[in-house]
């Protein structure tokens, strides 16, 4: 089993010095706690503003946090107004991506073309690929989710071979769930979960799908959170409201610790 992964996206949220008050709790917290570090992937994807100094923070305090973007172009540099390039983002020492989110696909028209673009651009750069997955309406039936979950990855991810997915970890976000009070069934979660490693085993061979880092998001907070990294094909989960308040965000990497040791 891979690593536990405990992440949070803050969206269009908070300002660069409430970013990095947030930093410094989480940083003192984990200052002397080498084995939570060593044992969860953590990563922060705060807003664009915030994503160099928080580098410089981590670095400084020699931390093992990842600090990823939320959103970037297809091209590396050039005249394109507006745009964050993947290049510029390795360049200053970020290490993932977030794509294919469902608020950028229906706010923003974004659509599997584009996005493969991206994830073609973030690869190249050699940043690692969190990619948003999900379907828009709650559905029981395993095969008609096998086929959404198959229709969007192989129309994002189809020229991928089963090494490049090392390098993605694949977020599970049924879109119904997101914004909610609370997340999808967890036994719904799991199926789900079970279909995209399967999903991935049939298209990209070599058991890639028992071995895919998949993290589920959707309304996470903590009084769910260790049941949702307990979940058998569950290896992280991706935070967006319930982490806002970095005490909330230590306990659910506490948690992903406790689970850790017996998963
Ligand atoms: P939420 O956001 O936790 O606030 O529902 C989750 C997400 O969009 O990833």
């Amino acid at each position: 089993m891979k690593k536990l992964i405990v992440g949070t996206s803050w969206k269009m949220r908070k300002t660069v010095e409430e970013g990095i008050k947030w930093l410094d709790t989480l940083s003192e917290y984990l200052k002397n706690k080498k084995e939570i570090a060593d044992n969860i992937e953590i990563f922060l994807i705060p807003s664009f503003l915030s994503i160099y100094p928080f580098i410089e923070k981590i670095k400084e305090n020699n931390l093992n946090i990842g600090i990823g973007a939320q959103n970037c172009c297809w091209e590396d540099e050039g005249a394109f107004t507006g745009e964050l390039s993947p290049m510029h983002l390795k360049a200053c020492g970020a290490k993932y991506v977030e794509l294919g989110h469902a608020e950028r696909i229906e706010i923003f028209y974004e659509d599997y073309e584009m996005i493969k673009k991206k994830v073609t651009a973030v690869k190249r750069n050699d940043l690692e690929i969190i990619l948003c997955i999900g379907e828009k309406e709650k559905n029981d039936e395993e095969n008609v989710k096998y086929n959404i979950f198959k229709n969007q990855i192989m129309a994002i991810l189809g020229h991928f071979t089963h090494e490049d997915l090392a390098k993605v970890i694949i977020a599970y976000e049924p879109v119904w769930a997101i914004g909610k009070d609370t997340s999808a069934p967890m036994e719904y979660i799991d199926n789900s979960m079970a279909c995209i490693r399967d999903v991935l085993n049939k298209n990209f061979g070599f058991s890639c799908g028992d071995m895919q880092r998949i993290i589920y998001g959707g309304s996470v907070f903590p009084e769910t959170a260790k049941q949702l990294l307990s979940l058998k094909n569950n290896t992280g989960i991706f935070v967006g409201r319930g982490a806002l308040n970095v005490n909330y965000f230590i306990q659910m990497v506490n948690l992903a610790f406790e689970v850790s040791e017996t998963k």
